[in-house]
């Protein structure tokens, strides 16, 4: 029987900035923002039981690094991204995996291909995460688990939160992440909803907070990661005027103070992790 396959995902505005932010960021987001996801990966793959003999998709893969990882512990691996830039990267970095263009609404494998599926920090940035993790299912064998991990709320994110209320301080007061039509995605009900609602039930699924800390040199350091390799954290820098921008660099080392060990600042990052199980 002829599997069919969804190819074709809705036009979205708030797509359509995301596709033109990752584009631009794939070229610097190896050295830049990867450093920070990296902090969350071993517990990602850990929650899908990554491993020799398991086949694994990793959905919006960026740079590559964690479908490299997966790999190397010895799972079968295939890793889609929407972005070309992203893909090209990625396939240089390693060139042995199977990089593919797609996107995360529209996955092109057959129903109960896989026994793992990984998003990291992907489900905030789809228009439609429901579809997203509706089609994970569909790919995932029954007994197979899906795992995704994204930003917590910025007043526990502090690596986010010290940029933002700079921003606050010095320039827009109200300034906020630009976010996707289907709302935030940063607490742990929410997550949890995303999975019950995609059908994700049995066991139940689960999700915990995970924190790391990030070494920071200077704002100046911190400020051009998430410049060069964010989409929304860059849109909210560079909606700053000029005039207020030169005056960012002070305002967010101020907020930084407060995390100063010697020379560095140790800046905690928070995230989400959230499983479910195909039953
Ligand atoms: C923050 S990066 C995360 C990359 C990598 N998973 C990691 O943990 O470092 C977000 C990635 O999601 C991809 N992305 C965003 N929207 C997507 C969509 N609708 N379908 C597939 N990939 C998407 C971007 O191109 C980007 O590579």
């Amino acid at each position: 029987m002829e599997i069919i396959v969804p190819t074709t995902v809705e036009d979205h505005p708030y797509r359509e900035f995301e596709r033109v932010g990752w584009e631009r960021a794939a070229s610097s987001y190896a050295a830049s923002f990867e450093a920070i996801t990296n902090l969350f990966a071993k517990q990602l793959l850990a929650a899908v039981g990554a491993g020799p003999r398991i086949k694994l998709l990793d959905v919006a893969c960026g740079s590559g690094y964690m479908a490299a990882m997966a790999a190397d512990s010895g799972a079968q691996v295939e890793a889609v991204d929407f972005s070309p830039n992203m893909v090209e990267v990625a396939t240089r970095r390693y060139p042995r995996l199977p990089f593919r263009m797609a996107d995360a609404e529209a996955l092109p494998f057959a129903d109960n291909t896989f026994d793992a599926v990984v998003i990291g920090f992907g489900v905030h940035h789809f228009p439609f995460p429901l579809r997203a993790l509706a089609a994970a299912r569909r790919v995932l064998r029954i007994g197979g688990r899906v795992a995704f991990t994204v930003w917590a709320p910025v007043e526990e994110h502090l690596f986010q939160k010290v940029v933002v209320d700079a921003v606050r301080e010095i320039g827009n007061p109200t300034a906020s992440l630009p976010t996707a039509p289907a709302g935030a995605i940063c607490e742990i009900e929410t997550c949890l909803g995303l999975l019950r609602d995609s059908g994700f039930v049995l066991p139940p699924p689960r999700a915990e907070t995970l924190t790391a800390f990030v070494p920071i040199e200077s704002a100046l350091q911190l400020i051009q990661l998430l410049t060069d390799g964010t989409v929304r954290m860059s849109s909210l820098i560079r909606s700053l005027p000029q005039e207020k921008r030169a005056l960012l660099p002070m305002a967010v080392e101020r907020e930084m103070e407060r995390f100063r060990q010697g020379d560095v600042f140790k800046v905690p990052a928070a995230a989400i992790l959230a499983v479910g199980v195909k039953a």
